[in-house]
């Protein structure tokens, strides 16, 4: 996979690529990771990229000029039409969907403008445009490392354990489960029984119970999109007995009725 970001500031993107997840990646060759320099785009002696917006009032806008130059010496090099992503906060909300969609891609390209945005008509080069949350960045640096980061995780042989992934917060739909290591008991707080049991059946379903009480305690928006399966069911029929059972005793149910 081939991945390049134009930027006023390559300098950034060494964060993400001296450390962790993308790190691996490239080192592994999975991933051809490449940060382009947008001043080397311009067509002037200062190398300007940005310019007063027209109609006045709304600060300094980047020029289209740089991009469209990048786009068509690509097309020159490369033969093919890259997907463009631009990080905007008038984009599609990121999330793991778009994250694995863009995942499959063989050649992806982040376009990161600054100030008030980039010239409208840059669009037109632009496959999908991505926020990654309702608030205001002054930059589209910062949310393309993190849709990278997010994307990445989606290619097989970036992390270590492909399991671990399918068990991520938000991949099935459900909040992750509690992770615990050594000691088994901390400044009086201790790990869950069954986790120090070594039967994995059990492990298993005390986690996906533990996924989906969360789930519905913590973010409840998600827990009512989730087509539920029959052993997600059964284990939800188990969470109400089981805190009922806890509130109530046990002998209280037959006496519901009354
Ligand atoms: N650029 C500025 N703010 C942004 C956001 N929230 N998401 C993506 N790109 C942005």
């Amino acid at each position: 996979m081939e991945i390049s970001v134009l930027t006023i500031f390559p300098e950034a993107f060494q964060i993400i690529t001296q450390i962790g997840v993308i790190k691996k990646a490239i080192q592994k060759q999975i991933v051809n990771f490449e940060v382009l320099n947008l001043r080397d785009y311009t067509t002037d002696k200062h190398k300007v990229t940005d310019r007063p917006g027209y109609g006045g009032k709304n600060g300094m806008v980047m020029l289209a000029e740089p991009f469209y130059r990048f786009y068509d010496e690509y097309l020159l090099k490369k033969g093919s039409k890259p997907y463009i992503v631009m990080p905007s906060p008038q984009g599609e909300t990121l999330n793991n969907q778009i994250a694995l969609e863009l995942a499959k891609k063989e050649e992806l390209i982040f376009f990161c403008g600054r100030y008030e945005g980039i010239d409208e008509r840059v669009s037109r080069l632009v496959d999908k445009k991505i926020s990654i949350g309702d608030y205001v960045l002054t930059g589209g640096e910062l949310p393309a490392m993190v849709i990278i980061e997010t994307l990445l995780r989606f290619v097989p042989g970036v992390v270590g354990s492909q399991e671990s992934v399918e068990n991520d917060s938000f991949y099935n739909g459900l909040l992750d489960y509690s992770h615990y290591t050594k000691p088994a008991e901390f400044r009086g707080m201790k790990v869950p029984e069954v986790l120090l049991s070594g039967d994995h059946k059990k492990i298993e379903l005390f986690r996906k119970k533990e996924s989906l009480l969360k789930t519905i305690l913590k973010r409840p928006d998600l827990f009512r999109k989730k087509d539920l399966n029959e052993e997600e069911k059964d284990l939800l029929i188990e969470i109400i007995i089981e805190l009922y059972d806890r509130s109530f005793g046990k002998n209280d149910k037959e006496n519901f009725d009354d």
